[in-house]
């Protein structure tokens, strides 16, 4: 049988977004079932591979965005949401094989598999709704900013936590009940259900970046909410920015001294 790190590879390496997904669901059940139990030593390449189309861009030259409550700007949104799970889905495969070791428990592999599989479930139903609005996933061009963060933070386990779930992953529990409003205001109740079971998830994969970054703190004899600031400053630079879903950080066990005028 395949080890977890080839998996996770393997996943990393396929260009399509639905062989992405359905390899994500398959190798997640496969872990779940017993299948897979062993961690191997598998690493990724320094970019995984993605389809010719979105286009990358540079954030700052996104198109802005034009005439609220469009249908065009809906497509829009669902677009980037659609674009930064498909990242996601590669980010926690990324985790798993890049930062693999012996040391790391059984739970750590646990956690991050189910991001995956999350992951993949919500690029899935995003590409449903832009179907169902007549558009489709590589329509528009997309940002290239978050594997920008993960080539950042490839050399430490420390950092990858601190930047991917507990800064990027924590800004979408802040923004995201302002775009659920939106689509609630627009009719668009469908992308509505998608967005709040994204939500709710997403609350688990901030949990489970702060659970580890906590555990990885320990295992170094650093403090957590210290170690988390300065590599804020380090790894993202302009700070983070308010307002803040205290809320919802909250319920993923991430307090506001961590994050709070870094
Ligand atoms: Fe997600
Ligand atoms: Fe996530």
């Amino acid at each position: 049988m395949i080890t977890l790190t080839q998996a996770a590879c393997d996943v990393l390496a396929a260009a399509s977004p639905a062989e992405k997904i359905a390899l994500s669901h398959r190798f997640a059940a496969a872990w779940r079932d017993g299948a897979i139990d062993e961690i191997g030593t598998a690493r990724p390449s320094e970019r995984p591979a993605r389809p010719a189309k979105p286009e990358l861009k540079h954030p700052h030259e996104m198109p802005k965005r034009r005439g609220a409550g469009s249908l065009a700007n809906r497509i829009a949104l669902l677009h980037a949401i659609a674009h930064i799970e498909l990242n996601a889905i590669d980010l926690a495969w990324d985790l798993i094989a890049r930062f693999a070791t012996p040391e790391l428990p059984r739970a750590f592999y646990d956690d991050w598999i189910t991001v995956a599989d999350q992951e993949a479930t919500h690029h899935a139903l995003l590409a449903e709704r832009l179907a169902a609005l007549g558009a489709a996933y590589g329509d528009l061009p997309a940002h290239d900013g978050l594997w920008q963060a993960a080539q950042a933070t490839a050399h430490d386990l420390l950092a990858r936590l601190a930047i991917v779930p507990l800064v990027l992953e924590a800004r979408g529990l802040d923004v995201t009940p302002d775009m659920i409003e939106k689509l609630r205001r627009q009719g668009d109740a469908a992308s509505v259900a998608v967005l709040e079971m994204i939500y709710r998830d997403e609350v688990g994969h901030v949990a489970a970046g702060q659970r580890w970054f906590r555990w990885d703190c320990a295992r170094r004899g650093l403090d957590p909410v210290a170690a988390y600031r300065d590599l804020v400053r380090r790894y993202h630079g302009g700070g983070l920015k308010p307002p803040f879903n205290r809320a919802a950080r909250e319920q993923a066990g991430f307090a506001a001294a961590f994050y709070e005028n870094v």
